[in-house]
């Protein structure tokens, strides 16, 4: 109903010669075919995943800019940055307020791009095809002394990620983050379609590498054994450590904050 008026009104603004701009967030094509991370991550699930559930992500926050988010000030606004401001504030007169101040916007926003940005940082990112990713290869010599440093090992990397990601209640996602302040990376969890550099967060923290331990990630192979999951995505060569490598450069020299390399394909569409 909200969606047929603005399209009428953007009819209307079209017959009186006005124009308003919109962006239109669309999913590339993946680098690689959905059936490559067999046997660790099944075909039917990797093609669901992506072409199915992140494109409904993808439509639901077209049309929350559409609707329920009209008058916000964020028709134009990169994905990275609509993430951001979930939970943040900036600064009006003498207080602060909410930098998206519909709650209904905000939540649409939470839900939409956060599932948006997390299934692109997830695919496009920490994902890459079985037998060529070599973690002593294809990690970059800062990221492996990063890991060491924090952590002991590789191995108890493995073992602190995998408690995260089978603790997780319900639907969620574990990370491993670079945080500035501590100048550190850790573990961590988000609920739902949570991402650490939502506002909601603090101290801000970068996320290079993420799983997504929604059933829809892994119920069809499975069942209820996430940890079977974990224990193929950690073990499986299925990560893309030259990807994770650059983000962690990009978080460690300060350039995460402004990274468009999460911003998906957006095209703008004129009314
Ligand atoms: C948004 O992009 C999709 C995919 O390219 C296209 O099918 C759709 O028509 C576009 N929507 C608008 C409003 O331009
Ligand atoms: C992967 O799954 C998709 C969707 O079911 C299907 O179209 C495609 O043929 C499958 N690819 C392989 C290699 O099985
Ligand atoms: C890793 O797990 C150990 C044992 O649970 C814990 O003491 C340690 O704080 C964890 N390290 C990080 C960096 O998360
Ligand atoms: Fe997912």
């Amino acid at each position: 109903m909200a969606r047929h008026l603005l399209l009428a009104l953007a009819f209307a603004c079209i017959t009186a010669g006005c124009q308003a701009h919109f962006v239109n967030f669309t999913l590339p094509n993946l680098p690689y075919s959905t059936s490559v991370f067999e046997p660790n991550i099944d075909n039917t699930t990797m093609y669901l995943h992506w072409f199915k559930h992140t494109q409904t992500y993808a439509t639901k926050l077209n049309d929350a800019i559409l609707t329920t988010c009209l008058g916000q000030g964020l028709a134009l606004t990169p994905l990275s940055q609509l993430v951001q401001k979930v939970g943040a504030t900036v600064p009006c007169g003498s207080n602060r307020c909410k930098a998206i101040r519909n709650t209904d916007c905000e939540t649409a926003i939470r839900h939409q791009a956060g599932g948006l940005y997390n299934h692109g940082l997830f695919f496009l990112h920490t994902l890459a095809p079985t037998g060529i990713q070599n973690y002593n290869v294809k990690a970059s010599n800062a990221l492996r002394k990063a890991i060491t440093s924090a952590f002991g090992s590789l191995d108890n990397f493995k073992a602190n990620f995998t408690t995260a990601a089978t603790g997780v209640f319900g639907s969620g996602w574990t990370w491993l983050v670079y945080t500035p302040a501590t100048r550190k990376l850790s573990i961590t969890t988000t609920p739902n379609q949570d991402n650490p550099i939502m506002g909601l967060y603090s101290p801000k923290s970068y996320p290079i590498l993420g799983l997504d331990v929604w059933e829809h990630a892994y119920y069809l192979k499975y069942q209820n054994k996430r940890a079977d999951y974990v224990a193929a995505f950690l073990g499986g060569n299925i990560i893309n450590w030259a990807g994770v490598s650059n983000l962690y450069d990009k978080a460690v020299t300060g350039k995460y904050p402004s990274l468009n390399v999460l911003d998906l394909n957006q095209t703008t569409w004129v009314a």
